[in-house]
């Protein structure tokens, strides 16, 4: 078994929802359901599945920005989350986000230098020299140079505002880089040159990556293993190749017939999935995804399948137990 950095077991987070004019609680936004899964250093695990499926609140989950209601998370065989303030502080010197909107999670007030020293600045690192020097250092990772510190993040495009958003979260010499559809934002044209920089990045630095997206296509390329999500819960993850030429869950295959096909020749539209994404506060009975399943028999209905693992390749499909 290869070296774990990360392990998740049986994670919850539950979003009460209350109403009335005494704030009673009507009931719960099962917004993550129990998902386990581990990520080996080095790697890049990419997690996907259609907005409102638990995609950020996972991201958000493991670094502790948000309390769970239930699981365990284990970074570096350390428990996070029971971690005292100063052990949880170390932790996020080692685990980083990169988000969708650069522009929205840059300070729009700030330099570019003053954004890319304020982590550092947080976790007491380094001297006021050799945090410029880190600075100047980072953008050039990031394909910037030393004269765009001085300038505001409005005077950069969409590309170099996300160049910026992963220079900062370099800047503590991260394990652990959780991006949050950092790509989704961009021109397709600068997606592919985003995602090779986090690529090259990777390399030089030994990094290992969570790669959040909705789209199967985006993450194919960066990612060893792909994680599927559907409504809070984990239902296939597999190593990529293996999860895109075989994949074994109805809605990872509809996923993947629904991934736009850009060979105008082969005429195929994009075809969405069929039926209504049920609400995560309502889920269906069962199989969370019988409603919409082409292969639906009648256990799926009410009972919840249990994740199967077939060679690496773990499945929660009642076709497979
Ligand atoms: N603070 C909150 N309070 C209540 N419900 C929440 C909260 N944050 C998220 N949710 C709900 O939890 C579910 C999962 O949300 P999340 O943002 O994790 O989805 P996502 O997969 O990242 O979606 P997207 O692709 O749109 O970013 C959604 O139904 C969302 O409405
Ligand atoms: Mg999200």
């Amino acid at each position: 078994m290869p070296e774990l950095l990360l392990e998740v077991n049986g994670l919850k987070k539950y979003y009460p929802i209350t109403g009335g004019i005494f704030g009673r609680k009507l009931g719960e936004v099962k917004a993550v359901d129990n998902i386990s899964f581990y990520v080996k250093k080095g790697e890049t695990l990419g997690i996907v599945g259609e907005s409102g499926c638990g995609k950020s609140t996972t991201g958000r989950l493991l670094m502790r920005l948000i309390e769970a209601s239930d699981g365990r998370i284990l970074f570096e065989d350390k428990e996070i989350t029971n971690m005292s303030k100063s052990e949880l502080r170390k932790v996020r010197r080692d685990i980083q986000m990169v988000f969708q909107d650069p522009y929205a999670s840059l300070n729009p007030r700030n330099t570019v230098e003053q954004i890319l020293e304020e982590p550092l600045i947080v976790h007491g690192m380094g001297t006021k020299e050799e945090r410029k020097k880190r600075v100047k250092e980072m953008l050039e990772v990031v394909g910037l140079s030393s004269y765009h510190s001085k300038r505001y993040p409005h005077q950069f495009s969409g590309g170099q505002r996300q160049r910026i958003g992963i220079a900062r979260a370099l800047m503590t010499k991260p394990k652990l880089i959780i991006a949050d559809e950092p790509v989704s934002a961009l021109d397709v044209s600068i997606q592919a040159q985003v995602l090779n920089l986090m690529s090259d990045i990777q390399k030089e630095f030994g990094l290992t990556y969570i790669f959040i997206a909705h789209d199967l296509g985006v993450v194919r390329h960066i990612s060893d293993r792909v994680g599927v999500m559907y409504l809070g819960r984990l239902i296939e993850l597999a190593d990529s190749e293996e999860l895109y030429e075989n994949p074994k869950h109805p809605y990872t295959q509809a996923l993947l017939n629904a991934v736009p096909v850009p060979d105008p020749d082969l005429k195929k539209q994009t075809s969405l999935i069929e039926g209504e994404l049920p609400s995560p506060a309502n889920p269906p009975s069962g199989c969370a995804f019988h409603t919409r399943c082409k292969e639906c028999m009648e256990i799926c209905k009410t009972q919840r399948p249990v994740e199967q693992n077939l060679n690496g390749h773990y499945v929660a499909c009642h076709l497979y137990s």
